[in-house]
C-alpha cells in the first residue's frame, strides 16, 4: 500500500500549483492527475453538480488504488470535502481552502484581499472561515469571472488576461490591501504576473504548500509514505488531452502523457 498512488484532482489545470508542491516535497510518490476542463469553470456551477463530479473522480482514484486523496481545488472543496469524507471514512481526504488564518497573522495594513471563485467565496465554509479567523482585520473578497479560462489556455502573459487581472486587483489596491490570498488553485501561476502589477510590499499566500505537508502529515500518521520508489506521475483530462499536453511543460515545467477521461 506504500507504493500505491495519490489521486490528485481539479476543475482543470490549477491543481497542477498543488501538484509541484506535493511532487517537491515527497519525491518518492507516485501521482495521478485528472483535470476536469470538460465541466470548468466549477466557481460557476452549482454545489450539486460540483459534487457529482467530485464522487465521479473519487470512485476513478478508488478504482485506480489510490491510498489518499487531495482536492486541489477550493471550489470542489467548499462544495465536495464533506460529502467524500462521508462516503469514504477510511480514505485520506486532503481539502484545500483560502489561507485566511496566514493572511490574518501577515498583514500590517489591517486589510486583506482575497480572490477566489464565486462558489467559494458564496460558500458557508469561507463565511466560517472568516468567522472563525478575521474578526481582527477587514477582508475585501473579489471573485474573479473568467480568470480561470484564461489560464487554461497556457498563455500566462496575454493581453486579456492582464487586462482582466488588473480590473480584479485594483479594488483591492484602493481599499488598502496589503496582504492577497490566492484562493484558487489556478491563481499561483498568475505570480509572474502579478509580480509586474503589485507593489513589492504586497504579500501574496496561497495554500499549496501547506496541503503538501498535510498529506504527508496523513500520510505518516498511517505508515502510507512511499519509501524508495522511482515516482510516476500520470495525466487524465475530460476536456482535450492534445491541449493538456501541450500546455504541460509551461505549467508542469515537464512534458508528460495525457490520457481522455471520460467518465
Ligand atoms: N481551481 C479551482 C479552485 O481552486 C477552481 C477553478 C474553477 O472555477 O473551475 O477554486
Amino acid at each position: 500500500m506504500r507504493e500505491a498512488p495519490i489521486g490528485v484532482f481539479d476543475s482543470g489545470v490549477g491543481g497542477l500549483s498543488v501538484l509541484k508542491e506535493i511532487h517537491q516535497l515527497l519525491p518518492n510518490e507516485s501521482l495521478l492527475y485528472v483535470a476536469d476542463c470538460g465541466h470548468i469553470p466549477y466557481g460557476e456551477k452549482s454545489p450539486e453538480f460540483i459534487r457529482q463530479r467530485c464522487a465521479v473522480m473519487a470512485d476513478f482514484f478508488q478504482q485506480q488504488g489510490a491510498k489518499a486523496l487531495v482536492l486541489a481545488c477550493n471550489t470542489a472543496t467548499v462544495a465536495a470535502v464533506a460529502d467524500l469524507r462521508q462516503r469514504y471514512p477510511a480514505w485520506p481526504i486532503v481539502g484545500m481552502e483560502p489561507a485566511v488564518k496566514p493572511a490574518a497573522a501577515a498583514t500590517r495594513s489591517g486589510v486583506v484581499g482575497v480572490l477566489a471563485t464565486t462558489g467559494t467565496l458564496q460558500s458557508a465554509k469561507f463565511a466560517a472561515l472568516l468567522d472563525r479567523f478575521a474578526s481582527d482585520v477587514r477582508v475585501i473578497t473579489q471573485p474573479c469571472p473568467g480568470l480561470v479560462e484564461l489560464i487554461e489556455t497556457g498563455d500566462l502573459h496575454s493581453e486579456a488576461l492582464n487586462r482582466l487581472l488588473r480590473s480584479y486587483i485594483e479594488p483591492l489596491l484602493a481599499a488598502g490591501c496589503d496582504t492577497i490570498i490566492l484562493g484558487c488553485t489556478h491563481y499561483p501561476f498568475l505570480k509572474p504576473l502579478l509580480g509586474q502589477m503589485l507593489p513589492s510590499s504586497i504579500i501574496l499566500i496561497d495554500t499549496g504548500a501547506a496541503v503538501a505537508r498535510q498529506l504527508q502529515r496523513l500520510l505518516a500518521d498511517r505508515d502510507l509514505l512511499a519509501v524508495g520508489h522511482a515516482a510516476d506521475t500520470q495525466f487524465w483530462t475530460s476536456g482535450s488531452p492534445e491541449h493538456l499536453g501541450k500546455i504541460l511543460p509551461v505549467l508542469w515545467n515537464k512534458s508528460g502523457v495525457v490520457r481522455s477521461f471520460a467518465l
